[in-house]
């Protein structure tokens, strides 16, 4: 090299090093409250994995009928050395656990066992996680991150609209735990509009869990808590189950969607397998140049197909041979894309192989960029709305029913109405099945940061998320486009009312597609986007919901 490119090249460095970096925060949340105290993580001096612990434990107090540190999720990391992980934090099935455990003495599921109550926890994730992305990927301490949460469980919350109906919702079920009554209802009733949640129990756990990170929640005196408090229950933790929890780091899931690359979560998470096989057929299919109803019959065909392999193959690739490199290779692709008919629906039953789905706004989703260009998207559940409604004993922690994430019994759906097989059964210490898809894009349009909640329809969420980006959308259009879905079963094309126009409605009729327009809308994006070309962020959150995006 020449002294005078040597020099030149020195002149250059500071301007391309500028160019890979946003230079600005960005932060999209399901809760104003999380998105501030995120804010003001980065603004301390954090990285945007700081500001994922703040916002993950701060969602966790103020969302409780969505995530919490009973239950856990999947933190897809991206620091600005271009390494990237998942943090799985999905729950694991307790020792005592078995396959038939939810089922009567005729082999029969028993309604609401794997939904209420203790029997239906699976060990946590979500302080393993915390502690976890703290210690390897954050600049500042725990208890640091930890403190906007600490204060806010101390201090309280209002209650808002949508609590409201979530915790309407669950009623009976918190009602059965005398811990979760006296914390999120008043007089067993749902609390008024801006009544003060207060949680000075879980305050002293998450303090516990600040001071002596992992094991301050999985050993000592907080596990005794809720060892104590599930066995009295009928609950079947153990210690040992609490101190053998372990997150796992995965390498993403890769796939490729004309000039982009999707990077998503791998089992137990069904999310990145899925996206990857849809995108592909609809790659193969071109769908970027086909009109609306064609666009719409091509959609519901790859979601058809992509949900028929996740009943049939996926569950916690730790426990089970999932073929993810076969699923999604492009010669099977190839074959699924070619067995779709351009005129007329597939019907499920003709798949090889083999209730109605529900789709809120519980579980959680947020996406965070900082100013250095690390960026994260996380995904965390306690899955239903106030995850089991049982609260453990003093230790204030609302625990998660996330066990109905596995099949209960080969095709018997569960509370989403997806079916499952062997791949899925419950098994001592496995992960249960996740549709959870905290997604990055990246590509000619720039770096795209999103997920949502909303049980089976997550996927298909990120999915029609990711087409708007593809189609050159602002970020706020990928939060907001009136959404469909399809799950291979039931065999029903759920749409929300303004997705579908009367002319549609007809086209696909006459294709042969069963329609069932939503009574309510779904799910709750969470979207960052960042364009290296022009140097332009900017974030959304869902309409539906109650969030906030912010820029600074
Ligand atoms: O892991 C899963 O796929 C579910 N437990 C997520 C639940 C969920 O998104 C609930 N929201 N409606």
């Amino acid at each position: 090299m020449t002294q005078l490119s040597r020099l030149f090249l020195l002149l250059l460095l500071p301007t391309l090093l500028l160019a890979e970096a946003p230079g600005k925060n960005a932060i999209a949340t399901a809760h104003p409250l999380a998105t501030a105290a995120g804010q003001q993580t980065l603004a301390a001096g954090g990285n945007a994995f700081d500001a994922a612990v703040t916002v993950s434990a701060v969602l966790a107090v103020v969302e409780p009928y969505s995530s919490g540190i009973g239950g856990g999720g999947f933190w897809l990391l991206h620091r600005k050395d271009g390494h990237e992980v998942v943090v799985d934090g999905r729950e694991t099935a307790p020792a005592r656990a078995h396959r038939d455990m939810y089922l009567d003495q005729h082999g029969e599921p028993i309604p609401n066992l794997s939904m209420d109550g203790p029997l239906a926890a699976g060990i946590p994730g979500e302080p393993a996680a915390l502690a976890h992305i703290a210690g390897r990927y954050g600049k500042l301490p725990l208890s640091q991150s930890l403190a906007p949460a600490i204060h806010l469980a101390r201090n309280g919350f209002s209650v808002t609209p949508h609590y409201q109906k979530m915790a309407g919702w669950r009623l009976e079920a918190l009602n059965v735990s005398p811990a979760a009554a006296a914390i999120f209802l008043l007089h067993g009733e749902v609390p008024p509009l801006g009544h003060t949640i207060r949680q000075p129990q879980l305050a002293s756990t998450l303090e516990l869990l600040a001071q002596r990170g992992h094991d301050g929640f999985y050993r000592g005196k907080i596990a005794h808590m809720l060892v104590e408090a599930v066995q009295q229950a009928g609950g079947i933790w153990t210690m040992e189950d609490l101190a053998g929890y372990q997150v796992v780091e995965r390498p993403p899931l890769k796939g490729h969607y004309g000039d982009y690359t999707i990077t998503s979560v791998p089992p137990p998470s069904s999310g990145g397998i899925a996206l990857i096989q849809m995108l592909q057929m609809l790659e193969r299919l071109d769908y970027a140049a086909a009109e609306p109803p064609q666009r719409s019959h091509l959609l519901v065909e790859v979601m058809r197909r992509a949900y028929r392999d996740r009943a049939h193959y996926l569950g916690d690739s730790d426990y089970v041979e999932v073929p993810v490199d076969h699923l999604t290779s492009p010669e099977y692709v190839t074959r699924l894309a070619a067995g779709i008919d351009p005129e007329l629906a597939t019907p499920s039953t003709l798949l090889p192989g083999y209730g109605s789905p529900v789709g809120g706004n519980d579980t959680t989703h947020f996406s965070i960029l900082d100013r250095e260009g690390n960026y994260v998207a996380a995904t965390l559940s306690i899955n239903y709305p106030f995850g089991s409604g049982f609260v453990a004993g003093i230790s204030g922690v609302l625990l998660n029913d996330e066990m109905d994430d596995f099949s209960v019994k080969p095709g018997v759906p569960n509370a989403y109405g997806l079916v499952g097989a062997e791949a899925n059964a419950i098994a001592p210490g496995k992960r249960m099945l996740s549709s959870m898809s905290p997604s990055f894009v990246s590509g000619p349009g720039g770096t795209a940061i999103l997920g949502t909640p909303g049980g089976s329809r997550i996927i298909t969420m990120v999915l029609q998320g990711m087409l708007e980006y593809f189609d050159g959308k602002e970020v706020e259009s990928w939060v907001s486009r009136p959404r469909i879905h399809h799950q291979y079963l039931p065999d029903i094309l759920y749409f929300e009312a303004a997705a579908l126009s009367e002319p549609l409605l007809t086209a696909l009729h006459g294709r042969g597609h069963i329609l069932s327009e939503a009574a309510s809308s779904w799910g709750n994006m969470q979207a960052v986007h960042w364009d290296e070309r022009t140097g332009r962020v900017t974030a959304a959150s869902d309409p539906r919901g109650e969030g906030r995006a912010s820029v600074r």
